[in-house]
């Protein structure tokens, strides 16, 4: 087998066989050839589980560098948009590709404003779920369960700002808010218009309880980890949202599908999981070194949690936006968490470590979400369904584009078989 590369095509030689192909490049000059036709001509395919480097799609939405760290929304830095926009300009972008005008923004917030309630029998449909149900799961079926309530019935395009699109945004903080009230015991709260994103979400689920002023530096914080949560290409839920989708299953059962993919702790899971593993250093005397050591022990299954990612072989830029927002927030709320301390520590041991330099190991989004989250009062449980709350806006994103892009099949990969050959049936009585 040999493979040629030429500035705009390949060959691919295997045996007798020779297939030639386009070699696509991105607008970041990033590289790809077409291998569709791979198997056709040639009657092999490619195998590369966990998909490192395999492009599913082309995508117009967000655009990372791993190695350099940049990581830019419709050709926005990250960063940018997190210091000058809320969370729900931020959806705009991504869903709709441009930034809104003052008037596109004042159209957009109606729609919002008008799907700003959870209707009682959605309310009644989240009281029955057990008490101890995990916040993601009930997530995840409630926004299942939405298509008895709005029937998107699979339809074959998805336009722009759909009132699934909005309904999806604003109802998921509802849903979140209103569990946590029902499990406690608490009645249902009724929205405010008045409030922005992350402030209404707060004030669902706190109530009057919250010190309005408190309440609003918590909500500027929340704002901005929504923001850094939003999209990030195509990750395992952002790929399962549009695997689900291809089949043309409706919106609510892709989304649902995402939620479910992204509660594993190696994916949006982690923030829970690194608060555990942060307040197990700490209730075990805060011995840094045995964890760092568990986590290069390969005869232990523990990893270090909110380190490591596929695509980033250097910091992940939005922990350090996450660290910041945590340095802010701590100030302005006047409180101490000594998770952060111990986090930080942390990150100094593992950044120095050879085990964890030679890896390209570094803190990820997940490594800092959780003590803010923790420093809001905000269960643990909880702090996934932040994550389903700002990644909304990139699932729909994605949704989106691929319900609308023409190259669109259903996806269905290939494998290589490697079990029993063809083998004579054996009827029961005869079975050894
Ligand atoms: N602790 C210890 N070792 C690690 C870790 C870690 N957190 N992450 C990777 N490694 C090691 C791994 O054992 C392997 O070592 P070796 O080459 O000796 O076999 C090497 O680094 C490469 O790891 P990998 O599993 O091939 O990397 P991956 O790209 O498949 O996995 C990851 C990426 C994020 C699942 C992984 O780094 C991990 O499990 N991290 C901890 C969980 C976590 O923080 N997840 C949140 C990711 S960011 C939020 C999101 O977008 O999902």
């Amino acid at each position: 087998m040999s493979l040629e590369l030429q500035k705009d095509n390949a060959t691919v030689t295997i045996g007798d066989k020779t297939f030639t192909t386009d070699v696509l490049v991105g607008t970041e000059n990033e590289m790809a050839l077409d291998l569709q036709a791979l198997r056709k001509n040639t009657g092999v395919i490619g195998l590369d589980p966990g998909f490192g480097n395999t492009g599913s799609c082309k995508s117009a939405i967000t655009f990372l560098d791993g190695e350099k760290g940049l990581i830019r929304h419709r050709g926005y830095e990250l960063q940018e948009l997190a210091d000058n926009c809320n969370f729900l300009e931020v959806a705009y972008l991504l869903v709709l590709g441009e930034l809104p005008t003052p008037h596109q923004y004042r159209q957009f917030m109606e729609k919002v404003k008008e799907n700003n309630f959870l209707g009682p029998s959605l309310q009644e449909l989240l009281n029955h779920y057990p008490s101890n149900s995990h916040p993601m799961a009930v997530l995840a079926s409630v926004v299942l369960s939405l298509t008895g309530f709005y029937a998107d019935l699979g339809k074959e395009k998805f336009y722009e700002l759909d009132m699934d699109v909005v309904r999806l945004l604003v109802k998921t903080p509802l849903i979140a808010a209103h569990n946590y009230r029902r499990k406690r015991g608490m009645k249902y709260i009724i929205p405010d218009n008045s409030l922005g994103y992350a402030e209404n979400f707060l004030y669902c689920m706190f109530g009057r309880s919250l010190d309005p002023q408190r309440r609003k530096i918590m909500a500027d914080a929340m704002e901005k980890l929504l923001i850094i949560h939003a999209d990030h290409e195509q990750n395992c839920s952002t790929s399962t949202v549009r695997m689900i989708s291809s089949s043309n299953a409706n919106v609510y059962a892709a989304i649902g599908g995402g939620i479910g993919a992204l509660w594993g702790p190696l994916h949006g899971g982690a923030n829970e999981a690194v608060i555990n593993m942060l307040e197990y250093i700490n209730m075990t005397g805060g011995n840094i070194d045995a964890v760092i050591k568990r986590a290069k022990d390969k005869d232990d299954e523990f990893r270090l949690m909110g380190f490591g990612h596929r695509v980033y072989k250097t910091y992940d830029p939005r922990a350090h936006i996450a660290k910041a927002v945590v340095d802010d927030l701590l100030e302005k709320l006047g409180v101490e968490e000594p998770l952060v301390d111990i986090a930080m520590k942390l990150e100094q041991v593992a950044i120095h470590d050879d085990y964890f330099v030679s890896r390209n190991l570094y803190p990820n989004v997940d490594f800092y979400t959780g003590t803010a989250y923790k420093a809001m009062g905000i269960p643990k449980e909880m702090f996934t369904v932040l994550f389903a709350m700002g990644r909304m806006a990139g699932w729909l994103a994605h949704l989106i584009e691929f319900r609308n892009d023409e190259d669109r099949r259903i996806s269905r990969p290939r494998q290589v078989y490697t079990g029993a050959p063809h083998r004579s049936f054996v009827p029961m009585d005869q079975r050894d």
